[in-house]
């Protein structure tokens, strides 16, 4: 994974044209799609990258897996209209499989993805592209967090719309976990995100 983050950074991905994404891509195709390795052999560089896959409901999958992993990567749609893989029961479970220095990193900026995030223990900040704000990383190492969130982000973690999805089971819907949380979003004492906004903005 760290050859594939040094790949990126060096080489780029989407902005060094088509000829270098093609060997990118090609690689992987030849290393694990085609048996016609020898094809490549000679004019692809890139040979040194390995992908390892998992087909399945990651709730279930990630439980066997023997890995310690030094990035994830989430992307599994968004937390508001699929909770599944955003819920802090799985998040405690990708926690199990992190080192001290591994990171978690995600487009969301879902305050309670973020909550459950802190809650479990990691230090949390934004990924900032081009002076946006961007996403969210998550480690248990603080020095890898290099944009801290902001006294609003903070601020809305008191609210009841930090409330995190949960999923103890791992088995859940999307909508009984969507549900459940509405449940407790409503019998909560938290201020609400009308309140919020009234008393600080
Ligand atoms: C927004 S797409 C991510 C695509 C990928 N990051 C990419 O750039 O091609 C969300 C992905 O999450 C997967 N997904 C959703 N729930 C899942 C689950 N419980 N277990 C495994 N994968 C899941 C979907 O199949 C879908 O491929």
């Amino acid at each position: 994974m760290r050859r594939f983050i040094e790949f990126l950074l060096t080489e780029g991905y989407l902005t060094k044209g088509w000829v270098l994404n093609r060997s990118f891509l090609h690689n992987i195709y030849y290393n694990y799609i085609s048996n016609n390795m020898n094809y490549t052999k000679n004019c692809n560089k890139y040979n040194n990258i390995n992908i390892r896959y998992f087909m399945g409901d990651a709730r279930h999958t990630l439980k066997s897996v023997n890995l310690v992993y030094d990035i994830v990567f989430l992307d599994a749609f968004s937390p508001q209209k699929d909770p599944v893989l955003w819920t802090i029961d799985f998040l405690s479970l990708i926690k199990s499989k992190l080192n001290d220095k591994s990171v978690i990193v995600s487009y969301s900026k879902s305050t309670p993805f973020r909550s459950a995030l802190i809650e479990l223990g990691f230090c949390v900040g934004k990924t900032i592209i081009d002076n946006k704000d961007m996403g969210t990383v998550a480690s248990f190492d603080n020095s890898l967090i290099l944009n801290p969130l902001s006294d609003y982000d903070y601020k809305l973690l008191l609210t009841r719309t930090a409330i995190p999805y949960k999923d103890t089971s791992l088995s859940l819907s999307a909508e009984q976990i969507i549900i459940n949380r509405n449940n407790d979003m409503l019998s909560s004492d938290r201020i609400s995100m009308t309140q919020f906004l009234k008393k600080y903005y």
